[in-house]
């Protein structure tokens, strides 16, 4: 973790919106890490810590939550060898709790947002989180049609003639079902399967498997459908999607019928009514964990009433009415053989360990993150000591932290067992890549030294140069097909492309040269460098929003790069604005900071990007080899897309949430302040200085009453 951790109850609002920041930029560092590169630098438990501060901060100051959120995302990635589904109700993910603090907020939360008051009768159920993965059903008239899994959660895979070879999962319902029902659930496999399934490949003497879950999903990933036939899988079913009509009008009461339908469901799905039973059930279903004949992660609790959970919606990527309390991380004991140093793209150095392998929860585990100079030294993020202080050392036993998905880390240290010659880690100062100085910037607004020390060699670094080709390529920015990370390392190496304009100029560079040609490189041939052009000049048109998030610009991640793209339409009109930002005043500065999910530290390091001659004239050079697509205007759909809207006073028939929520489905942005950007203001009793604000502005003020009309509720 890098930056210094102010407890989220002391975070001015400046702060908060930094450190909102910051995490954005870090989570989707990780991010790329763990799902682009395969290569996580921290563990699990702290990249789940820095997601979980990134909420408590979003929860103290929800204003302040970023359309890039890390929140809103979720992670895994569309193979392209099947068919693509799009769901048309998109699969998400959970919010996690890890204590039974977490699952009191989350239900304090539901009731906030719907407004009951502490003892109104709310609902939940509560069942086992399946370690598989899930999959979606779709029956048309009872048969089932659509088999797909979640993909990124919008696109996934279709995988029906796979799925039909499972045998709980019926082709047919029984009784009366809806014209149209998507059910959802988890595929998994027994641990017993899992045994078998490993004993058999060890007598055939073939690889076996790491765990329950990854032989699951890739048993059912199979194009050969014999190979998931032969496997053991199984399902249960516990949601839905797109539906012509439900059975029911409780979350229980559905997944009853999803048994009469044919479906196993689980026998721990249970309906409670106060947060006490439901963390009871979680410490039985806990004792139950290692008996049960699958694997499981935690309990998810559902709001029961399906006319609330309607109201609760969403947060981007995952329900209100929905959270995973997860069972504490497992732990194992190893020795630190070595710590590696690893350069980021945007000059992080982060040292990994390596390990003699170890099994920590059915996983084999040979590297883990140690985070940064201090955490190695027994210094936290807050310069307070941590493990009491000890250090760790190469040759050091070490206790091995991992929970569910996430990247391991080392946790602690067995001093008892040092070697006597050990020697503190001596953490280096140069850049292990290009030798510039590697140093702690000072975080101006605390005053304190960064935990992260960063090669100031940006231009000159290759392992930058090659990390920011890597993100350019990345399946959310320029997504060049058969053109990944191994490929961009070598043709880095070799001096083939050196900066993103240049993958641009390959082909011709190429049909030119009199020197070897791609096709006699080794591991190419004629037709994959036919395929390698051809998916490359598909890429000369991307959204402009891929192109911005391309740029690797920091803090500059997804969902920044989407309002930007937006807000300027077009690559010149975003790439001209940005040349005249500069310094922090004028009209260029005004426009980017006014921008609705812009604060200053992306107005900073936008303006820092392309201020550096080299950068501006890469994009330059890049805008001759690709133009990228106009961003879309707002749709016009509804009377309020497009349209900024204020609430301000006291409520009385929607929480202020509910309220937000409401706007941006039907399009429109709200705002916590008014400004002559705002088109709206709907206000209750109470409301003070907006009402005076929006009344000097001429904007136009309704009542709550009003609102509803409005949207025909
Ligand atoms: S409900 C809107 N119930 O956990 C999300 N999910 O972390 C509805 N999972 O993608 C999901 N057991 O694959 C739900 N009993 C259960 C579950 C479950 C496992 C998985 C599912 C989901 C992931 C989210």
């Amino acid at each position: 973790m890098s930056g210094e951790t102010i407890a989220v109850e002391e975070l001015s609002k400046d702060q908060a919106e930094q450190e909102l920041a910051r995490l954005a930029a870090e989570i989707s560092e990780h991010n790329q890490h763990y799902h682009t590169d395969d290569a996580p630098v921290i563990s699990d438990a702290d990249y789940d810590a820095l997601k979980k501060r990134n909420i408590a901060i979003e929860e103290r100051f929800p204003d302040l939550k970023r359309a890039d959120s890390p929140t809103d995302r979720v992670g895994g990635e569309v193979l392209d060898k099947f068919e693509k589904v799009t769901h048309r109700v998109a699969m998400l993910s959970l919010d996690n709790a890890f204590s039974d603090e977490d699952v009191q907020d989350f239900a304090d939360r539901v009731r906030r947002f719907l407004k009951l008051s502490a003892d109104a009768p709310l609902a939940f159920t509560a069942e086992p989180k399946i370690d598989g993965l899930s999959l979606a059903l779709r029956y048309e008239n009872g048969r089932l049609v659509t088999a797909a899994t979640r993909g990124d959660g919008a696109v996934g895979e279709n995988v029906t003639a796979n799925a039909r070879t499972i045998r709980d999962i019926p082709h047919k319902l029984n009784g009366d079902v809806p014209d149209v029902i998507e059910v959802r659930g988890e595929v998994y496999m027994t641990k017993a399967d899992f045994a078998d399934l490993n004993r058999r490949q060890e007598a055939e003497g073939k690889q076996t498997y790491v765990n329950p879950r990854n032989t699951a999903a890739g048993s059912l990933r199979q194009l050969d459908t014999s190979i998931t036939a032969s496997r053991p899988l199984k399902f249960f079913a516990y949601a839905w999607g797109d539906t012509s009509g439900l059975p029911a009008d409780t979350q229980l009461g559905v997944v009853d019928c999803f048994r009469e339908w044919g479906f196993p469901v689980n026998p721990l799905m249970k309906r409670f009514e106060t947060v006490e039973e439901m963390i009871e059930h979680y410490h039985v279903i806990e004792a139950e964990r290692s008996g049960l004949a699958y694997d499981i992660d935690g309990v998810v609790y559902k709001v029961d009433d399906l006319a609330l959970q309607l109201r609760l919606g969403f947060v981007s990527r995952s329900p209100r009415w929905a959270i995973a309390h997860k069972f504490p991380a497992e732990t194992a004991t190893t020795v630190l053989k070595d710590i590696e140093i690893q350069v980021g793209r945007t000059g992080a150095l982060s040292p990994v360990a390596r390990l003699e392998p170890v099994t920590v929860g059915g996983v084999v585990v040979s590297n883990a993150t140690l985070h940064n100079e201090d955490y190695i030294a027994g210094i936290g993020s807050d310069g307070e000591p941590i493990r009491e202080g000890r250090d760790l050392r190469i040759g050091d036993t070490v206790t091995i932290y991992r929970a569910g998905d996430v990247i391991p880390k080392v946790m602690d240290v067995d001093l008892s067992l040092r070697p006597d010659d050990s020697e503190p880690f001596v953490f280096p100062e140069t850049c292990p890549a290009c030798g510039s100085p590697a140093t702690r910037e000072i975080n101006e607004k605390t005053g304190r030294v960064d935990s992260v020390r960063r090669c100031t060699g940006a231009l000159i670094c290759p392992a930058q140069a090659v990390e920011k080709l890597i993100h350019f390529v990345s399946r959310n920015a320029f997504d060049i097909d058969g053109f990944g990370a191994k490929q961009v390392e070598v043709f880095y190496r070799d001096g083939l492309v050196k900066n993103p304009a240049e993958i641009f100029t390959l082909k011709a560079r190429d049909e030119a040269s009199a020197l070897q040609k791609l096709k006699n490189r080794e591991g190419w041939g004629e037709q994959s460098v036919a395929n390698l052009f051809e998916a490359i000049d598909a890429r000369r048109n991307v959204d402009l929003h891929r192109f911005i998030y391309a740029l690797g610009i920091r803090h500059v991640g997804e969902g920044n790069a989407k309002i930007l793209a937006r807000v300027y339409h077009s690559a010149r009109a975003f790439v001209t604005a940005m040349e005249a930002v500069g310094e922090e005043q004028g009209e260029a500065w005004n426009d980017l900071v006014n921008i609705d999910g812009i604060g200053p530290t992306v107005a900073h390091a936008l303006a820092e990007f392309f201020a550096e001659p080299h950068n501006a004239a890469i994009v330059e050079e890049l805008l001759t080899h690709v133009q990228p697509n106009d961003a879309e205007q707002v749709a016009t759909d509804t009377a309020f897309s497009g349209k900024t809207i204020v609430f301000t006073g006291s409520l009385e028939r929607m929480s202020r949430d509910e309220a937000k929520a409401m706007a941006e489905r039907l399009g429109a942005k709200t705002a916590g302040s008014v400004s002559k950007k705002t088109d709206l203001v709907v206000a209750g009793p109470g409301a003070g200085s907006k009402l005076r604000k929006a009344a000097e502005l001429g904007i136009e003020v309704i009542d709550e009453d009003e609102w509803f009309t409005r949207i025909g509720e």
